[in-house]
């Protein structure tokens, strides 16, 4: 079969696309024939070697297909089921070793396409603004990136949840788009200064969550965003690690919460994870959250897909057509 394989970290241009032998399920695996394979900036990290990952691996952690064969006791998914997941790497290929356990079945007009546009960012999405910070009516937050792939997600669901929303993104095509998304205020942060616009989105109390998918370039400042006892969640670095901080800044900012969450541990249990999929997946069926599938383009090219996601070319999603 075909994969794109990373023998060394570093650039684009490490990952090959090799003949492989089709791998054969074990006990509690699924053996899944990929139609579509999402890209998501962990797979950057992953490639850089910012994320350790043993040599060599097969890039890419969220896949939609079908289920060709089963390994002994797996009770969650038949063959020639139509499946999803997110979080297990090897994406990029045309046939992945999947854990039964992490599957989900996709409900009637889902399709693979859709599915692997949406089980990655949008459970992220949604553990970001149920679980890590639930929002309630009123209060008032930032999203970073809010036309990225996550962020125009984020922007969703926190309207959804009653919330104002503050978006931030990096020319004035994305600050519209997150605009249209339903962002009460949307500026571009790399002219305008966004804590005098949290300051101001505010009026001068401050936020009550930040959501920092960037990391480096915003993190300071993002502290200064938000009010008294608000929570700061970085759950990204875009634009390199954040580095090392004393627990006293937090204190002297007004004894904010700091959290850097991972959606392993927000989808742990199949039944968190089936939860939070069917919930995501029903929303993005029905149309209540819309998914943009901003470039879409064959495995071959899963070098240039990670340039364009690298360079902050994309909006929305990015897919690897398989
Ligand atoms: N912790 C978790 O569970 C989890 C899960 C999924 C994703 N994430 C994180 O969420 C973030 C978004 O992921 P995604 O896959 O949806 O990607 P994405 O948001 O579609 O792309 C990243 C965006 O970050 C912004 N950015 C700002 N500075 C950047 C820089 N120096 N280099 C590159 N991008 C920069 C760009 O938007 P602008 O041009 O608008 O600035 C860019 O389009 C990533 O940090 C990712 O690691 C975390």
């Amino acid at each position: 079969m075909r994969a794109v394989r990373v023998h060394d970290y570093g650039g684009p241009e490490v990952m090959r696309l090799e003949d492989v032998p089709r791998p054969e399920p074990g006990e509690g695996q699924a053996l899944l024939r990929l139609a579509v394979s999402g890209v998501n900036f962990i797979d950057i990290y992953q490639r850089l070697g910012q994320y350790k990952t043993p040599l060599p691996f097969t890039a890419g952690n969220e896949g939609a297909g079908e289920v060709v064969a089963i390994g002994s006791g797996v009770s969650e998914v038949r063959v020639g089921d139509r499946v999803a997941y997110a979080n297990i790497i090897g994406s990029y290929a045309e046939y992945a070793l999947v854990p039964a356990s992490r599957l989900v079945v996709l409900p009637e007009g889902v399709d693979y396409r859709l599915a692997a546009a949406t089980m990655l960012q949008g459970m992220t999405a949604h553990y970001l603004s149920h679980s890590t910070y639930p929002l309630k009516p009123g209060d008032a937050c930032l999203v970073h990136a809010a036309a990225g792939g996550v962020g125009q997600l984020l922007v969703q669901m926190a309207k959804h949840r009653g919330a104002r929303v503050l978006a931030t993104a990096g020319t004035e095509e994305k600050v519209a788009l997150a605009r249209a998304l339903g962002a009460d205020e949307a500026i571009n942060y790399t002219k305008q200064d966004f804590v005098e616009a949290a300051k101001r989105f505010s009026d001068g109390t401050g936020l009550q969550v930040v959501y920092d998918s960037v990391g480096r370039d915003t993190f300071d400042r993002s502290l200064d965003c938000l009010a008294a006892r608000g929570y700061m969640v970085l759950f990204g670095q875009a634009s390199g690690p954040v580095p090392p901080i004393s627990p006293q800044l937090l204190n002297a900012k007004g004894s904010l919460f700091l959290t850097r969450p991972t959606l392993g541990n927000y989808v742990a249990s199949r039944q968190e994870l089936v939860w939070r999929a069917s919930t995501v997946l029903e929303w993005v069926t029905s149309g209540a959250v819309k998914v943009d599938i901003g470039a879409e383009l064959p495995l071959a090219e899963a070098p240039e897909a990670h340039r364009r996601l690298a360079a902050r070319q994309t909006t929305g999603k990015v897919l690897l057509a398989i």
